[in-house]
């Protein structure tokens, strides 16, 4: 086998040694989200944008390149036994909208539950020297990393504690700010419970599948959504570990998750699989918007059999299901059959513009379809631009006629009510 010569270095090639300094990818970075947030019309609060630009997230990453630790990406740090994600630190755009959701002001306490260090450390930069950040994790692998990074980036005042983030921290409360960067399936009473006055709450709320970032208040003897943001966490650990049932439709190709309703008959909904489909157009356009901030969690709460169908390029590759969006796209089981929201088709010959096709199996599947078209419909219709849903959390056991008018969720500990203006 011959082997080429190395070409000669191009000396006129020009070099320049300070363009992937991590300086400069900060900036990058951070002009990237901070255009992004603009364009969507709720720009970063400046304190957050120069908290993002001093804080050096390398430091983080250890034994990652710089371009990695400055690209809007999470970065994954430990897996369980499956390989699944337990452990990362978290993609600085959505780390940037729950600072902003979460309000620090200069002197707050603030309790982080879910630790990479990162974000601590911006809190740090956030509250100053005369507030306070505890960040606790329920993995010491994670807490070792943790303090070490921060003693590193010379935020040693910022404490690591190792402990289940479902109970708070009693002995430090209370805190003006909680922050839990995990998704929690449920708001357990230690939060609340150990809030000051004046308090608040930004929690990756799992909704029947979906996960909203809240920034809850206190207002009576319960709580009130400021502002909900579409997120994806890795999951709760410990006490409040809670799974999602999943529906295999064709094997591990493509499911139903099924979250927060009744389990559906799973041997029916195989079958229904089998049998042919019915394709229902929506009349619904689709818009230039990031597809989890879309129609989801208004038909989440419209239909009382949603659940998410997730498949695997391959099984779109070969047509054995036609989503919208392959990671979970809206759908709807009942009654043995099921429906799904299908990606856009053209509207006709020659129109120019396309719309949501449903597309369902099994019993009813007509039924189903134009059900789900027609919910899909009423959000073009009544949500798509409107001011977007309030959710308050009730004590468990809160009876009917104290809550709000709402779809209701109930977890364990709490009564979720979700209301469309
Ligand atoms: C997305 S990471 C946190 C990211 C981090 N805040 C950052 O600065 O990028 C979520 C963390 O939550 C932790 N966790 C999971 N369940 C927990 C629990 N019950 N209490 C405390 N931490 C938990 C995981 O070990 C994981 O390290």
């Amino acid at each position: 086998m011959g082997v080429q010569p190395l070409a000669p270095a191009a000396e006129e090639d020009p070099v320049d040694d300070d363009a992937n300094t991590p300086e400069r990818l900060r900036e990058a970075l951070v002009d990237e989200i901070a255009a992004r947030s603009a364009l969507l019309g709720r720009p970063l609060a400046p304190r957050v944008e120069a908290a993002l630009r001093t804080v050096p997230r390398h430091l983080f990453l250890p034994g990652r390149s710089l371009e990695r630790a400055y690209a809007d990406i999470p970065v994954v740090t430990r897996t369980d036994s499956a390989g699944l994600p337990t452990s990362s630190v978290s993609q600085p755009a959505m780390v940037a909208t729950m600072l902003d959701q979460l309000r620090v002001e200069p002197g707050h306490r603030v309790l982080e539950l879910g630790s990479g260090g990162y974000n601590a450390a911006l809190l740090s930069e956030l509250v100053g020297p005369a507030g306070s950040v505890t960040t606790v994790d329920i993995d010491p692998g994670v807490t070792a990393r943790a303090r070490s990074a921060l003693d590193g980036a010379g935020h040693g005042r910022v404490d690591v504690v190792l402990a289940d983030g479902e109970f708070g921290l009693p002995d430090r409360a209370p805190f003006d700010r909680i922050v839990v960067t995990v998704g929690t399936w449920d708001i357990p009473p230690a939060w609340p419970g150990q809030l000051a006055r004046g308090g608040r709450i930004v929690a990756p709320l799992r909704l029947r599948g979906l996960t909203r970032s809240l920034a809850l208040e206190p207002d009576g003897g319960h709580l009130v959504s400021r502002s909900d943001e579409p997120c994806g966490f890795v999951p709760m650990q410990g006490a409040g570990e809670s799974a999602v049932l999943r529906v295999p439709l064709h094997g591990d190709e493509v499911g139903l998750l099924v979250e927060d309703g009744p389990a559906p008959d799973a041997a029916a909904l195989a079958d229904a699989a089998a049998s042919p489909r019915v394709d229902l157009r929506s009349g619904v356009a689709p818009g230039p918007a990031d597809p989890f901030a879309g129609p989801d969690l208004w038909l989440a709460t419209a239909l009382p059999g949603f659940c998410l169908l997730t498949a695997t390029p391959q099984a779109v590759a070969r047509g054995l299901v036609r989503p919208a969006w392959t990671t979970g796209t809206p759908a709807l089981a009942e009654d043995g059959g099921f429906a799904y929201l299908g990606a856009p088709e053209s509207a006709g010959a020659g129109s120019g513009s396309s719309e949501f096709v449903v597309h369902a199996h099994g019993r009813r599947a007509g039924d189903l379809a134009a059900r789900l078209a027609g919910r899909m419909r009423d959000w073009d219709r009544d949500h798509r631009s409107g001011p977007g849903p309030v959710l308050t959390v009730h004590p468990a056991g809160t009876p009917d006629r104290a809550l709000p008018d709402g779809f209701v969720i109930d977890k364990r500990h709490t009564r979720v009510v979700v209301t469309w203006p």
